[in-house]
């Protein structure tokens, strides 16, 4: 098993007038397996610019998948608000930018991508993360984004006097919550909204 007679990864071989033992595919090959063929998808960029459209359909399950991961990635640093006083900046960690500063309001969508997959400065790659999963988190800091940047005008009518009652502390939010939970049966189950 020791010595087989095989090439190995760039050997040579002379028997071909390139001299490559890895053969060039027979054209019209297939693809089978892991292609990675779609730019927006894998890079958050086009021709080297950054998307502003997400690769992928933005549903309920992926933007409660996006908060689940965005809490335990992002939010020791970033802060489940995005603020960037995450726990361990508290602790000592170098403080990273609010979502909320103009620059990264209007920010495409590839960026935020790209920090996630490629670091930023001192910010670590989280390239470990499953490529949907990271751009189910991209859909979650958009959300932040919306979310703290949002009036009260912006939400239907009849949700108006609800949303009013929990700012002005008339209803807590926890009450608010159960109350969604408990109509909405099943919410918790859904696919990967597990862990
Ligand atoms: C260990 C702390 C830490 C964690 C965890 C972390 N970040 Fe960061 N992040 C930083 C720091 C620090 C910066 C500022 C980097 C710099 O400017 O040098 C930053 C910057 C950013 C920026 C702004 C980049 C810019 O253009 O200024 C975004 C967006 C971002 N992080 C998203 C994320 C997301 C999403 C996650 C989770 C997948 C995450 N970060 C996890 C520390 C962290």
């Amino acid at each position: 098993m020791g010595g087989q007679p095989s090439y190995k990864p760039q050997d040579e071989n002379p028997m071909f007038a390139d001299h490559r033992a890895a053969r060039p595919l027979v054209p019209g090959t297939v693809f089978r397996g892991d292609l990675r063929a779609d730019d927006a998808l894998y890079t958050g960029k086009v021709n080297g610019k950054e998307v502003d459209e997400f690769p992928i359909k933005i549903t309920r399950e992926v933007l409660e998948r996006g908060e689940n991961r965005f809490n335990i990635y992002c939010s020791p640093c970033h802060s489940k608000l995005g603020d960037g006083n995450g726990m361990i900046v508290q602790r000592g960690v170098s403080r990273p930018p609010s979502y909320y500063e103009d620059r990264l309001l209007t920010a495409p969508l590839g960026h935020i991508y790209d920090v996630i997959t490629n670091g930023y400065g001192r910010m670590y790659s989280y390239d470990h993360v499953p490529v949907r999963d990271r751009w189910c988190i991209v859909a979650y800091v958009k959300t932040l984004q919306i979310r703290h940047e949002g009036k009260l005008s912006d939400v239907p009518p009849a949700l108006q006097p609800k949303l009013e009652a929990i700012t002005t502390g008339t209803v807590s939010m926890d009450d608010e919550k159960q109350t969604a939970d408990a109509s909405e049966p099943g919410i918790k189950s859904q696919p990967g909204s597990a862990e």
